[in-house]
Formats: structure tokens, C-alpha cells, sequence
């Protein structure tokens, strides 16, 4: 291959330019107008069952306000699945609240929704108190076991935040994830499903949530005819050119699901035929995901062409979207880590100019999240230690995944 793979690069539909071209003939490079109104409905269209959608800067932004609506405050504790992207439970902690982290079930990959009942009855015990809030994480778009959350989330009384920042269009029972609970979180960053450049919105019951979602969003501006505040806000809304591009994407935002999809029932067939890999599969069909990246588990016993010099080498500055930063590091190993024959099968395709990545790493085991509760069953540590990401999106071609599965075979010995 003379181009490298990338896991998922955004894809334009050729639309994008002429809603921002619109913005700039109108004078409208503000965050707010036009752009961010039909981006919202176009989405509002997209999710249904009655939702009401504001568009913000970022999903981490629309976990942060979700958390204020659903009324934390500092010293309270929020029920956070363990196994997601470090942005799932950030925003906890802006607010001075405790994540309690909750491990995963292995069909799902998401959050035990037994565990998350035992988790409440225990910070009840120890706490007098009930969490403030539940955030469930679609991870890598897999839907998680929501009816069983939902009932345990009822049965305390505790609202669900539905963090589906991976998982835009991916379905349970047919029911668009982010519509279950009291508050969806979607993203646009750079590699999800759709983007906006960066971007993330956040799927409210009604009207009045969206208001004052929008409110808590512009600064908290009271109906005045000068700047009047009664309340701390934050400056969240997406640009009126970013949503121009959102605009743009949503008119292909099926084809996208399609094509991930299509991608992942290419894996799925070659995966079957080679002993040692697993492939991630919809534990039943109301686990409708949009595969949002494929991924494979490998049997400790299989045996990687350069696994003994796996970790030999200090990777130089951080994974995904953090280029030129660099901080930190300097040592090559963490108490957690994949196993070296996932470290060096990365490390092979990385050669053969394929991006491929480690699932992400529990937060009970991240040292920033090392004093908060966690109620853990291994789930989450046994996939880490085993998993890869494989590129997955809009931009990968069939030809390339033919090429991938071919190099993964390659690099076995
Ligand atoms: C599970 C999860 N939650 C939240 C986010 C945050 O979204 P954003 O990058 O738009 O802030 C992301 C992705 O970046 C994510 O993968």
C-alpha cells in the first residue's frame, strides 16, 4: 500500500463548503445562526422519538452540562462506566464530584448493569447518599444493556446519561442510542462517525431542557438588556461554521453507518478463519451497533513475529489526536498494559503502514483516577490487556481491508 490506514479519518460528502461558503456571504462566523439551528433539527430529525438537540463545542462539553442538569455538585458521586475514553468521566471532577467506576459485562463490552446495582446499594451503605447520576458509555458504538439499566437507574431514582459520543446510529431495538436516558451525548471529533471538525451535541427530553441547556451554554446570560448573570456558565455552543459543516455531513451520515458496517462484516468472515483472534460481534441482533471501529481480542497463546522486543522502545508523545504533544511518559511500562503479543502486532501493522490501537484503558486503572471508588470485575482489564482497534471508517476500502487482514496474518508466526 503506498498510503498509510488510518483507524477513521473523516470523509466530506462535498456539501460542507457551500454551508460555510452561506455563513460567510451572511456574515454569520458566530457561534450561533443558521448553521447550528439546521445542524440541530437535521439531527433532532435523525434521533426522534420527540428529542430536542443543542449543539456544543464538544461531546465533552455536553457530558459537563448534562451533569449540572441532572444537578451535581461538588462532593457528590457520579456512577462512570470504567472502560471508555478518559472524557466520559472528566467532567465529573470539573464539577468536584467523585466518579465510582463500574466495570464492564463481556458481551457488550459496557456497563454491568448487575455491578451497577451493587455499586449503588454499596455507596448508599458507605455514603447515606445515592449517586447523583449514571454515565453509560456506547463503546466504540457497541449499544450497552440499557433496559437493564434503566430499570436499576428507576429503581434508585437516578438519572442516566447516555454517552453515545461513538455510538451515533447505533440502534437498540431499533431505538437510536441517546434516547433512552435522560440526557445523549453525541461527538464530531475528527474520527467519529460524522464531523464537525470538533463538535458534540447533546439530546435533551424537551424544549425547556434545551433551553436551558442553550442558556448554560452562552454564559448564562439572564433576560436583560445588558449582561446580567445569576449563574456560572460556559462558552459551549458550536460555531455557526463548524455546524455548517455538520450540515453537510449529515447528509451522508447513513452512508457512513452503512460503511462501517460493510467493514465490519468484512472482519467478522476473515476473523473466523484464523485461530487466536476474535472478532467483536453483536451479542444478538438488538444490539444493533454502528461499528464505529472494529476489534479484535487475542489469545495470550498466539504468538506475534516480534513480541519478545515489544515494549523494548519508549513510544515517543501521545496516542490519537494529540499531535506535537508531547508530555510525560519516559518510562516503557505501566502496571496495566497490553499483552506484548497485542504491543507487537500494533507494532507490525504500524510497519506495514496500518494504524491499529489498544482498547481504551479502564479509568479504575488510570493513576489520575487511583482514589476513586471502583467496583470491578476484570472484564474491562481482560479486553484492555487483549484488544485492538482496526481502521474502520467511511475511508477504508475493501481493497485495504484485504491488505489489513492479510498483514495481521503476516505478522503471525
Ligand atoms: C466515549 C467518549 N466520550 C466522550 C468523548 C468526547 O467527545 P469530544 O472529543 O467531542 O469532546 C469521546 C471522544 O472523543 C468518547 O470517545
Amino acid at each position: 500500500m503506498d498510503k498509510r490506514i488510518y483507524l477513521c479519518l473523516a470523509h466530506m460528502s462535498g456539501k460542507e463548503q457551500a454551508f460555510i461558503q452561506e455563513a460567510f456571504d451572511t456574515n454569520w462566523v458566530v457561534p450561533l445562526g443558521p448553521n447550528v439551528n439546521g445542524f440541530e433539527e437535521d439531527l433532532k430529525q435523525f434521533v426522534g422519538q420527540n428529542k430536542e438537540v443543542v449543539a456544543l463545542s464538544s461531546g465533552t462539553a455536553a457530558i459537563h452540562l448534562a451533569l449540572i442538569a441532572c444537578g451535581v455538585q461538588a462532593g457528590d458521586e457520579v456512577v462512570c462506566q470504567s472502560f471508555t475514553f478518559c472524557a466520559s468521566a472528566n467532567p465529573v471532577t470539573y464539577l468536584g464530584a467523585v466518579p465510582v467506576f463500574v466495570d464492564s459485562e463481556p458481551e457488550s463490552w459496557n456497563m454491568d448493569p448487575a455491578l451497577l446495582e451493587q455499586a449503588i446499594l454499596d455507596r448508599m451503605a458507605r455514603t447515606g447518599r445515592t449517586p447523583k447520576a449514571i454515565v453509560v458509555v456506547a463503546l466504540y458504538g457497541f449499544p450497552y444493556r440499557i433496559e437493564e439499566i434503566m430499570e436499576v437507574a428507576n429503581k434508585y431514582g437516578i438519572p442516566v446519561i447516555e454517552d453515545a459520543a461513538e455510538g451515533l446510529g447505533s440502534r437498540w431495538k431499533g431505538q437510536v442510542l441517546g434516547t433512552f436516558g435522560a440526557f445523549g451525548v453525541l461527538s464530531f471529533n475528527g474520527n467519529k462517525m460524522i464531523t464537525t471538525s470538533g463538535g458534540g451535541a447533546l439530546i435533551c427530553p424537551n424544549a425547556q431542557a434545551k433551553q436551558h441547556i442553550m442558556w448554560l451554554a452562552t454564559q448564562a446570560r439572564e433576560a436583560y438588556p445588558y449582561y446580567q448573570h445569576e449563574a456560572i456558565g460556559f462558552n459551549y455552543r458550536l460555531s455557526n461554521i463548524c455546524a455548517g459543516i455538520g450540515r453537510g455531513q449529515m447528509t451522508i451520515l447513513n452512508e457512513h453507518i452503512a460503511h462501517h458496517k460493510h467493514i465490519a462484516d468484512m472482519y467478522r468472515e476473515a476473523f473466523r478463519q484464523i485461530k487466536g483472534i476474535t472478532y467483536h460481534e453483536a451479542p444478538s441482533k438488538a444490539f444493533d451497533s454502528n461499528f464505529w471501529l472494529s476489534t479484535i481480542l487475542l489469545d495470550e497463546n498466539l504468538r506475534v513475529r516480534g513480541e519478545k522486543e515489544a515494549y523494548a522502545q519508549a513510544v515517543q508523545g501521545a496516542v490519537g489526536g494529540a499531535a506535537g504533544v508531547v508530555h510525560g511518559g519516559g518510562s516503557i511500562h505501566t502496571d496495566c498494559e497490553p499483552n506484548p503479543n497485542v504491543e507487537a502486532m500494533r507494532i507490525q501493522l504500524d510497519k506495514a503502514g496500518i494504524e491499529s490501537r489498544p482498547l481504551w484503558k479502564p479509568m479504575h486503572t488510570q493513576p489520575v483516577f487511583a482514589n476513586c471508588p471502583a467496583y470491578i470485575n476484570g472484564v474491562s482489564e481482560h479486553l484492555f490487556r487483549r484488544g485492538l482497534c482496526l481502521p474502520s471508517g467511511p475511508m477504508v476500502s475493501d481493497e485495504e481491508v484485504h491488505y489489513i487482514i492479510s498483514q495481521i496474518k503476516n505478522a503471525l508466526l
